[in-house]
């Protein structure tokens, strides 16, 4: 064989091996968006694909649960980090992250959102030198109080590979000097809602485990740091949920529960007309939001998936990342004030126009070929 036959070779051989790939996940909304791009990841035969868990999420209905609903394998290594202050816990997690690299030797390192595990992820990955690529990239809160921008922040600042859930997304990097490498895809929590659509419509027997009706109940959520680290605005929270006209599904996150007890604050389980539960399973989630007659919550999450299933959202926090589904009149910003959400709950109306501005159900495809033709044209 020549050199340039020799040479060709083995080019050719390098795009038919398989990339190595290492995802980093650690919190309940890292777990959603993993599951599609893992799956298209396996489906297209081009990956070998590792899962690392920091651990961040350790409950059952966090975490364990969740793998098993979403059909994801079991996570290929674990790091126990569990909960605490928030440097330590990210400081802890780049120094086990660093360990599984050094072993795993991947090609490139995915990273999901805006927990402190994607952060620790990106952070881990760059001081090993090797391309991060960030899924759900570019969004923003512009405030770096909140726990989620500071990773944000981190995380944009490590990433090579930025794929946008948004056109807002694309504008807040190239406004930061960031345009090659940057993909608009879609948001990938909405493949999973996309592709099991049957599954959450044909459930709607599930409310009346909670004895609510379509359309004539709340989905409430509440968890952000902003929200429960002081007791004010939590009970601005309880006293809007305690006069609520409607039955609420309230899934409390163990945070809340937490805060609740340490503030000494009333509890909502103990408000006739508000079911308090354990977290959700996601697919009954998005059932109980689809029929719910508005969201009210602080969950980035839940936001989008409102918007997604055409139910009004109040946002209790001061400002959303998803701002295409605020300008499109289906969220609307309250803060935690009580008589604002209520206000609003008495009053907000559908909007005529619903853009399905989050994308088609095919972000994780997307991402999978672009890796591909990112890391083949590394070889
Ligand atoms: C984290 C993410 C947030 C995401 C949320 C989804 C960060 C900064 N925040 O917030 O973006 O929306 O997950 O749930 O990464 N706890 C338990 N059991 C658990 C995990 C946590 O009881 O399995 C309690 C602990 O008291 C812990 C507190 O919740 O101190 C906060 O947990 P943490 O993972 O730091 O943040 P979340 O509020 O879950």
């Amino acid at each position: 064989m020549s050199s340039w036959q020799s040479t060709i070779f083995n080019q050719a051989k390098l795009r038919n091996s398989l990339h190595k790939l290492l995802s980093i996940v650690g919190a309940r909304p890292n777990f959603i968006k993993l599951a599609p791009l893992a799956k298209a990841l396996h489906e297209s035969g081009g990956f070998e694909h590792k899962i690392l868990h920091t651990g961040q999420h350790y409950d059952a209905n966090l975490s364990d649960n969740l793998f098993i609903e979403l059909g994801l394998p079991l996570a290929d290594y674990n790091l126990g980090i569990g909960s605490g202050r928030q440097a330590w816990q990210l400081g802890q997690m780049v120094v086990g992250i660093d360990e599984v690299i050094s072993k795993v030797e991947p090609d490139a390192v995915l990273v999901y959102g805006d927990t402190n595990s994607t952060a620790a992820g990106a952070i881990a990955a760059a001081k090993n030198y090797l391309p991060v690529a960030h899924v759900e990239a570019g969004l923003r809160e512009f405030d770096k109080k909140i726990p989620e921008e500071v990773n944000k922040l981190l995380t944009t600042a490590m990433a090579d590979l930025y794929f946008c859930p948004t056109k807002t997304g694309v504008r807040n990097l190239a406004a930061s000097g960031i345009t090659s490498n940057v993909h608009l895809v879609g948001d990938i929590g909405i493949d999973l809602i996309f592709n099991n659509l049957d599954r959450i419509e044909n459930n709607a027997s599930l409310l009346e485990n909670y004895d609510v009706k379509p359309g004539q109940y709340y989905f409430f959520t509440c968890h952000r740091a902003n929200n429960t680290e002081r007791p004010d605005p939590l009970l601005e929270i309880i006293t809007a949920l305690e006069e609520l006209d409607l039955p609420v599904v309230f899934p409390v996150h163990p945070r809340t529960a937490k805060a609740i007890a340490a503030f000494g604050l009333p509890d909502p389980a103990n408000f006739p007309h508000v079911r308090a539960v354990p977290p959700i399973g996601f697919f009954d989630t998005q059932t109980l939001i689809r029929f719910a007659k508005m969201a009210i919550t602080d969950s980035g999450g839940v936001i989008k998936e409102a918007y997604f299933h055409h139910t009004p959202g109040i946002i209790i926090d001061q400002q959303t990342e998803w701002v295409e589904t605020v300008e499109e009149g289906w969220n609307h910003i309250t803060g935690p004030r009580s008589e604002a959400i209520l206000g609003l709950a008495r009053t907000a109306e559908n909007p005529k126009t619903h853009t399905n501005c989050l994308g088609n159900g095919t972000a994780a495809t997307q991402i999978t070929k672009i890796l591909k033709e990112y890391l083949d044209a590394r070889c």
